[in-house]
């Protein structure tokens, strides 16, 4: 069995090894996303009853989630190499060919970030997912010829954190699909107590369920928490976490009752005080924020979208009524000619 780990790799830097180790190697230790994990079994046992590659799989949800701990537990489940990258690394048809031509029979090729891939990268790939065929054009002008190679049969898995990006064609060549959805406070409460045995802390209950409650329903938001109020746990206490230190941890990391962080807050008040509540364009708000639209497009606004603090209007984004509420500012004069 080999992993490589190719070109930029698709582990970002606040993914440290505590990540890892906490990250669900086997589809029953994976919590939740039940009807993903009910098909999911039934193709990795179809697969492997037949010895054939699986399905070409597309993964969809918001960051944290659970994607790429699918994707390798895709490969743990058939016992098959895999090798991933990122879709923005895959500049050159040459680099799509390299990983290509260098998977065995049935191995996994996992693309983070797959609607980052640019055209050229995707039209290699076209040929390469429906026949397992790498067409490759050699020379150049009337003497240019092209080669044909065959690949072995392998599985793509494709992850994104939004499918309106991708291009129907690359869409039309998963034979599966699937979407992550945000995760129940009891399911979020599983993860952390499966988390803190890992971690060797122990953890009241409650302590647990304040956590789950703060997560914006993403588990490694839920494993970060633990982490910090383990933290505190040791440093200021005797180690294991009781509500009362869960509640210390998460003031200290001003996370608030509804799990909003300080730029959450920061971009629900940039709304209201400098945009009169909005619209206000996800661009302006962007650079008011010093922030990437794609950052608050995928990382803060699912959540606030979600709890109905925001709204995104053809004319741009608008804080609500409640969104108000809870940063304070619902006394506002202004809000009243809008709400
Ligand atoms: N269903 C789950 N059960 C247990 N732990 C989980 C589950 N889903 C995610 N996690 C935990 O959350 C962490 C983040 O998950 P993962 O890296 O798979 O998310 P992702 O969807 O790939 O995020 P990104 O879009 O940022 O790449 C994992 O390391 C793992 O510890
Ligand atoms: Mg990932």
């Amino acid at each position: 069995m080999t992993e490589t780990e190719f070109l930029a790799p698709t582990v970002r830097p606040e993914e440290d090894e505590l990540e890892r180790s906490l990250r669900p190697r086997r589809l029953d230790e994976f919590v939740g996303q039940e009807r993903v994990k009910e098909q999911l079994a039934i193709a990795l046992e179809a697969t492997r009853t037949r010895g054939e590659a699986l399905d070409h799989l597309l993964l969809i949800g918001p960051p944290g989630l659970g994607k790429t701990s699918l994707a390798f537990i895709v490969r743990e489940e058939l016992g098959v190499g895999l090798r991933s990258a990122a879709g923005p690394a895959l500049e050159r048809k040459g680099d799509v060919a390299a990983i290509l031509t260098g998977l065995g029979e049935r191995d996994i090729l996992f693309i983070d970030e797959i609607h980052r891939l640019n055209r050229s990268v995707e039209e290699i790939l076209y040929p390469a997912l429906e026949d397992f065929r790498l067409d490759i054009i050699v020379g150049q002008g009337p003497a240019a010829r092209t080669l044909t190679l065959d690949l072995p049969p392998f599985t793509l898995i494709g992850a994104t954190t939004r499918t309106g990006l991708l291009t129907t064609p690359l869409r039309d060549r998963f034979g599966m699909t699937f979407r992550l959805e945000h995760y129940e406070p009891e399911e979020l409460g599983r993860i952390v107590h499966r988390s803190a045995q890992i971690l060797d802390v122990e953890i009241a209950e409650d302590a647990a369920t304040e956590i789950s409650r703060r997560s914006r329903g993403t588990p490694r938001i839920a494993n970060r928490i633990l982490r910090r109020v383990r933290d505190v746990a040791e440093v200021r206490h005797e180690g294991a976490i009781t509500t009362e230190i869960a509640r210390e941890a998460l003031d200290l990391m001003e996370i608030d009752e509804r799990g909003l962080e300080r730029t959450d807050r920061a971009l629900l008040r940039a709304v209201v005080e400098k945009f009169e509540g909005g619209p206000v364009g996800l661009s302006t708000l962007a650079v008011s924020l010093g922030e990437e639209p794609d950052t608050i497009e995928d990382v803060y606004e699912p959540y606030l979208l979600q709890l109905g603090f925001l709204q995104r209007t053809p004319r741009g984004r608008i804080v609500t009524k409640r969104g108000r509420e809870h940063i304070g500012a619902a006394a506002d004069g202004s809000s009243a000619r809008l709400f």
